[in-house]
Formats: structure tokens, C-alpha cells, sequence
């Protein structure tokens, strides 16, 4: 596969110490950094949507970020770069269950990169894969999916006490760390960076990628500190009866409760563009009822 053109950046000031990347990334992407919140995380994530803001097609095979991408090859090495710089993915029940067969490694998602994000992690000091985390109430998940096998991929799921009996008893793997972080509830967002820093104390950069209803978590509780947008340019459209979700679900924000973003970068790859947004994490938002 030929190596896509450089990204077009816009708009790009300074985010903090930036990365060692190497040439072959840096080329295509410019330079990468992030503030250091003493004393925490920081908390990423990255989605991918169409011009009229659906995430999921809700087709059975088209659920994934590809059939909304266009399978772009600018997304998927933006999102292979994150990941290369993170310590923890964290990922919803719902995504997981979508999208089975995936491992949620940065050469897993941009494969003609694996070997630069391999170097950047070991410039870094980082682990060969940053730690897969899955997130599940009733803790319904498949002990054969691929990803709870991958070699040199840790894995670790946060759930509630009865998940935690529902996965050991269906056979989740030994290697699998299961956590218990609340009795039936379902994990808070803080609950669930909590039990990841515990898992990976001085691990400074989390990504939580998803899906809908995770992130609309994540943002009420004020634990997201950036979001990695990728707008593409189609229509998805809807009609009421396919499940085209937004990107996020579960929880009303606006007008009661909005949460703006501010704009730190801009990149342009065709027509397709690649927003950053800082949000400015802290106290939760005082949220009524939730569906
Ligand atoms: N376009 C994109 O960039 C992108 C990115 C990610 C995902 N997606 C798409 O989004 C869809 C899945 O999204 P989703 O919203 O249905 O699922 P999700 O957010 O991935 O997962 C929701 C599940 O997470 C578990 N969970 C645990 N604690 C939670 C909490 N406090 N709040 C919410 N969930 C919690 C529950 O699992 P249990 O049911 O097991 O209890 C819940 O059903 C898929 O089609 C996927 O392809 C798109």
C-alpha cells in the first residue's frame, strides 16, 4: 500500500512536550504533544463521522468506523498514532461486540505503519501494546474473541461484581485481569480511569474510543480532555428505523447542560477533516434523568 500524502495543517499551536516521532510519521502527520495534568491521566478519544453526524451505519457488518470513513487511510493512521502514544485503550461493551475480530493495537488499525509506531513506543518507554481495557455491566462477552488471545496484547476488563461472575464463569482466559469496580451499577467513567491507573500507575495518556454511550459518560462526568474528531464527507442519512447513533447516546447535554469544545487543531486530508477539541475536564455536570 502506497503511504498516504502529508495531512494539510491549518491550525496547530503548541499542545505541550511533543513526541519523538519518527520521520516516517512525522512526515505525514507534523508534530504531536500533549499537556501533563499533574497527578492524572489525560483523557483522549477519537471518533470518526459523517458530514450529518452519524458514527455507526447500524447495518449488521457496516457498524465500524470504515463504512463511515470511507475506509481512509488519513483515519486510520491518525488513530494508529494515538494509540501508538497511549498506555490504555478504553472501549465499550457495544463496540466490542460490533466489531469482534479487532485488537485494539496501532498496527492492528494501520498495518504499513506498525514497525514506526513499534519505534515511537520504544522511544517513548512504552510496553509493545498499550493495555486493551473493555468495559461491561452484565459482563456478556465472548472468551473467544481474538483480542483476549493476542499475543503481547495485555487485556484487562472493568465491570460490576455480578459481570465479574458471569465472565469467569464462562471461561474468560486467566491472562484476561477482570476488575470489579461496583456491585450491579454500571462503572462510572472515574471508576473506570481509577481501576485502569491502578492497573497502570504512571500511566499518563488513556484513549477511550467508544462507543456512543461511553463517551456521553465520559463527558458528563467531565473525564474527557480532548476529542479527536474526524469529519467525513457523506451523507449517512436516517430514516427511524436503522439505529444511526451520534456520537454520543444515553444522556441529554444541551440546552440544560452543554458542553462546548474549543478548537486546538486542524487538518486536512482531501476532504476529509481532522478536528481536536479540548474540553475542559473537571466536575461533573448536574444531569437529570438518563435513559
Ligand atoms: N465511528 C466511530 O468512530 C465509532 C467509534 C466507536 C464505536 N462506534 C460504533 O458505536 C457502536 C457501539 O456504541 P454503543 O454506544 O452501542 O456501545 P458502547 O458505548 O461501546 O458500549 C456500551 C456498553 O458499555 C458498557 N458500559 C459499562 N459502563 C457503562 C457506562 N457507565 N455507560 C455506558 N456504557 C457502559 C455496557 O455494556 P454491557 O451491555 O455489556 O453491560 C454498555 O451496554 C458500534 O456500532 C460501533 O461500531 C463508532
Amino acid at each position: 500500500m502506497d503511504s498516504p500524502s502529508p495531512l494539510r495543517v491549518l491550525l496547530d499551536p503548541e499542545h505541550g512536550a511533543e513526541f519523538p516521532l519518527p520521520p516516517d510519521i512525522s512526515a505525514l502527520y507534523g508534530p504531536l504533544g500533549f499537556p501533563s495534568p499533574p497527578g492524572r491521566p489525560y483523557i483522549l478519544s477519537n471518533f470518526v463521522t459523517s458530514l450529518d453526524g452519524v458514527v455507526s451505519l447500524g447495518m449488521p457488518g457496516r457498524t465500524d468506523g470504515d463504512a463511515i470513513s470511507g475506509a481512509n487511510e488519513h483515519d486510520s493512521m491518525v488513530m494508529g498514532l494515538l494509540r501508538a502514544v497511549s498506555d490504555a485503550i478504553i472501549v465499550g461493551a457495544g463496540t466490542l461486540r460490533k466489531s469482534p475480530g479487532h485488537i485494539w493495537t496501532p498496527g492492528h488499525v494501520f498495518p504499513p505503519m506498525a514497525g514506526a509506531f513499534a519505534l515511537l513506543r520504544r522511544r517513548i518507554g512504552k510496553e509493545e501494546a498499550p493495555l486493551n481495557v473493555f468495559v461491561t455491566g452484565g459482563g456478556k462477552l465472548d472468551p473467544g474473541l481474538p483480542v483476549f488471545h493476542a499475543k503481547g496484547v495485555p487485556v484487562a476488563i472493568i465491570t460490576t461484581r455480578q459481570g465479574a461472575a458471569h465472565l469467569k464463569a464462562a471461561g474468560m482466559p486467566a491472562r484476561v485481569e477482570i476488575v470489579s469496580v461496583s456491585e450491579d451499577m454500571l462503572p462510572t467513567a472515574r471508576g473506570i480511569i481509577d481501576a485502569v491507573s491502578t492497573l497502570l500507575p504512571g500511566g499518563r495518556i488513556f484513549m477511550m474510543e467508544g462507543g456512543p454511550h461511553l463517551l456521553a459518560q465520559f463527558i458528563a462526568e467531565g473525564c474527557l480532555d480532548e476529542l479527536f474528531l474526524t469529519l467525513a464527507p457523506q451523507m449517512a442519512g436516517r430514516d427511524g428505523h436503522l439505529d444511526r447513533m451520534g456520537l454520543t447516546a444515553g444522556i441529554i447535554f444541551s440546552p440544560d447542560n452543554p458542553v462546548w469544545g474549543e478548537l486546538v487543531s486542524l487538518r486536512v486530508g482531501g476532504s476529509h477533516l481532522f478536528l481536536r477539541y479540548a474540553f475542559h475536564a473537571g466536575e461533573p455536570l448536574p444531569l437529570g434523568e438518563r435513559d
